[in-house]
């Protein structure tokens, strides 16, 4: 009885994950949109790995589960010879800033705010998984993508449809998923073993060790772009976007073959002149106390974007010179502000579909 609760349960989660791409295909594109934003649809909770039947099957598997654990949890990955530079950073030591202990204005705050100004200094964390050969060689697109560890159905779903890597025109076409680790204690092992097999599978995942939560999607923001700078050298134009979006590789193609490199392309769906939210109830609420101004840099929100990958080093340049801001996307206006760089709006990017109830990703 209980095997036969399990099969059916199975098959709907199965069954639900292909609605949703199907859906996604059929639902197609005009040919001058990039982008498209998806409400957020909650998906019963599966054992990812095992619910989902495969093309092939993996012989390593019952290798992979034992010889794991002698191994270190920090791996670099093929790393070549001829590779100069590399992530340095290595170990976590970094502890609250004490200098707010004594401010007035810091003990009025909201206890989340508290905890992240406490420990906005903390830059840098080492990497889990790497993949520095994904950028060797020329790359024209790189497709980079946020996710979070349990969302292992959303990266099945995107590397077989617009995820896809491959080469259009001798052009090359790459895609990665950034993550952080997993920020409930119970997923913590579980997804995380799950995670190093997925990655053992597809080779697309790069880790590294700080809390998937909503504010510190900004490290993650900071963490790509340090990456790109030490990675990167030959990749032509990156897109960067969420795991709930459905994008047009072909589209962004197409928009980009006029473009020329070096021309500092910063392309979304872009927001001029908005405002910090005051109210404390709204998911993206700043206290003046932590940004004073009455408007934000122009930024692009709302899923994704795409930048020639001249720029992403220089805003990784930038984003050093500056402490880092909650909100993602707004921190990466702040970056451009100061390299007159305007981020221009295309209406190839719908994201309107989108709930703006978005958790870390
Ligand atoms: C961490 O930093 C503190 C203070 O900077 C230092 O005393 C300590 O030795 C460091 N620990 C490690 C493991 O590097
Ligand atoms: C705390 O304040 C001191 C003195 O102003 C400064 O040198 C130090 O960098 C501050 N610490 C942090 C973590 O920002
Ligand atoms: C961000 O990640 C670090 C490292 O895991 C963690 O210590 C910190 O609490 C996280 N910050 C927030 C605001 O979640």
């Amino acid at each position: 009885m209980f095997q036969w609760k399990k099969t059916i349960y199975k098959t709907v989660c199965l069954s639900f994950l292909l609605v949703i791409t199907v859906t996604v295909l059929q639902r197609g594109m005009a040919p001058n949109q990039f982008m498209q934003g998806q409400q957020q649809k909650e998906l019963p909770p599966s054992d990812p790995l095992k619910s989902q039947k495969r093309d092939n099957t993996f012989s390593i598997s019952n290798t992979f589960w034992k010889t794991k654990k002698e191994k270190a949890p920090v791996k670099e990955e093929s790393v070549t010879a001829e590779q100069t530079k590399s992530w340095d950073v290595t170990t976590t030591n970094c502890s609250a800033n004490q200098n707010f202990s004594k401010v007035d204005w810091f003990k009025g705050l909201e206890p989340n705010f508290q905890q992240f100004l406490l420990y906005r200094h903390c830059r840098y964390f080492p990497m889990l998984i790497n993949h520095p050969e994904k950028c060797s060689g020329d790359v024209y697109l790189l497709i980079v993508v946020k996710s979070i560890i349990t969302q292992h159905d959303r990266r099945e779903a995107i590397r077989r449809t617009w995820g896809q890597e491959k080469e259009v025109e001798g052009k090359r076409i790459r895609t990665l998923f950034l993550l952080g680790t997993a920020s409930k204690e119970e997923e913590r092992a579980n997804h995380q073993k799950l995670l190093d097999y997925e990655n053992h599978i597809y080779g697309d995942i790069l880790q590294w060790d700080f809390l998937d939560s909503f504010f510190n999607l900004t490290l993650k923001e900071v963490h790509f772009l340090k990456w790109v700078d030490i990675y990167c050298d030959n990749v032509h134009f990156i897109f960067k976007g969420d795991d709930d979006v459905f994008v047009s590789p072909s589209n962004i193609l197409e928009f980009l073959e006029d473009k020329k490199e070096g021309e500092d392309l910063f392309v979304g769906d872009v927001l001029h002149r908005a405002r910090p939210i005051r109210k404390k109830e709204n998911k993206y609420y700043i206290p003046s106390a932590l940004y004073n101004k009455n408007i934000y840099p122009p930024y692009a929100g709302g899923g994704g974007f795409i930048m020639d990958g001249a720029l992403a080093k220089r805003l990784h340049k930038a984003s050093e010179t500056l402490e880092l801001y909650p909100i993602d996307d707004v921190f990466l206006g702040m970056c451009l502000e100061p390299l007159k760089v305007l981020p221009v709006g295309h209406e190839g990017f719908k994201s309107f579909g989108k709930k703006k109830t978005r958790t870390a990703r």
